[in-house]
């Protein structure tokens, strides 16, 4: 039913199918064009931040994952311990059947090796993912819609807060995007690091045959949600980019990468 709008809430819960998200958007070099394109370009950020840029740490909170992992490929050399998080039951499933190596569980290897090759060594791949597999030590629920999104587990501050590609789908405004931005930056540590990837201007998404809300963001809105939140922007990469047509209207993409402010 490609004409009804689904939203947050419910409509999640009821509607998203990992399966056919993974499908539609992971399918690496054997799917669309534009869809890799996006991947690689987060990829190469993920590792410039993570790999060359020396943000590291203890603990990194992942918001919005999703049933997806790529996100985690370059952190996993860098933060001693991963917290993984979704809205949807379904998605922390789907992620925990490829966290225990189960048969049948997304292949990750391509997107693995990609970013083994970006570290210098595409024959690690394997101990890459072993090393992940290690990392994540909780999968969590989360309502970035609440002020405390991960309630009422108890999450040690952390050193980084990650979020790709899920404000503006949780997010019915802007007035919601920025205090959801508020809520993330308070699970940081002073000092600690935002690094956020958002689709801009989107207007919907595919998940199989169903259409999601994406939140119209423009490169500023970003920008300004994560300083009023209390953030210096570090680096801002904004591309040109956009999904095919068919699977998601949106023009461009921005990576941000932030610092929090001392306490007041
Ligand atoms: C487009 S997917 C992005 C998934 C993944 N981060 C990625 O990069 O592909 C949007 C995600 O937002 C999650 N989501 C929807 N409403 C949410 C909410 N209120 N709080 C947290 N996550 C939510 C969905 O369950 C879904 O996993």
């Amino acid at each position: 039913m490609a004409d009804r709008l689904y939203a947050g809430g419910e409509d999640y819960q009821k509607e998203f199918h990992p399966g056919d998200y993974l499908r539609t958007y992971y399918a690496f070099d054997s799917g669309p064009v534009a869809e890799n394109e996006i991947l690689k370009f987060n990829l190469e950020n993920l590792f410039q931040t993570f790999s060359a840029g020396g943000v590291g740490g203890d603990v990194l909170i992942d918001i919005g994952s999703g049933p997806t992992v790529y996100q985690l490929l370059s952190a996993c050399e860098a933060f001693r311990e991963i917290i993984v998080t979704d809205y949807l039951e379904q998605n922390l499933r789907e992620l925990q059947r490829w966290l225990s190596g189960e048969p049948g569980a997304y292949d990750w290897s391509p997107a693995v090796q990609y970013v083994c090759e970006l570290e210098g060594d595409r024959s690690r791949w394997r101990e890459k993912e072993a090393r992940l597999r290690k990392a994540v030590t909780r999968l969590l629920q989360c309502d970035v819609t609440k002020p405390h999104p991960l309630e009422p587990a108890q999450v040690p501050p952390a050193d980084c807060v990650l979020t790709l590609l899920a404000l503006e789908s949780a997010c019915p405004d802007v007035a919601a995007y920025r205090a959801a931005v508020r809520a993330l930056v308070g699970l940081l540590k002073p000092g600690g690091h935002l690094v956020a990837m958002a689709a801009l201007r989107s207007q919907h998404y595919m998940v199989g045959a169903k259409k999601f809300f994406g939140l119209h963001l423009e490169k500023e809105t970003v920008e300004q949600a994560v300083q009023e939140a209390g953030c210096q922007v570090l680096r801002c990469d904004h591309r040109r980019l956009s999904y095919s047509e068919a699977c998601s209207i949106n023009e461009g993409v921005c990576f941000v990468v932030a610092r929090k402010g001392p306490a007041p």
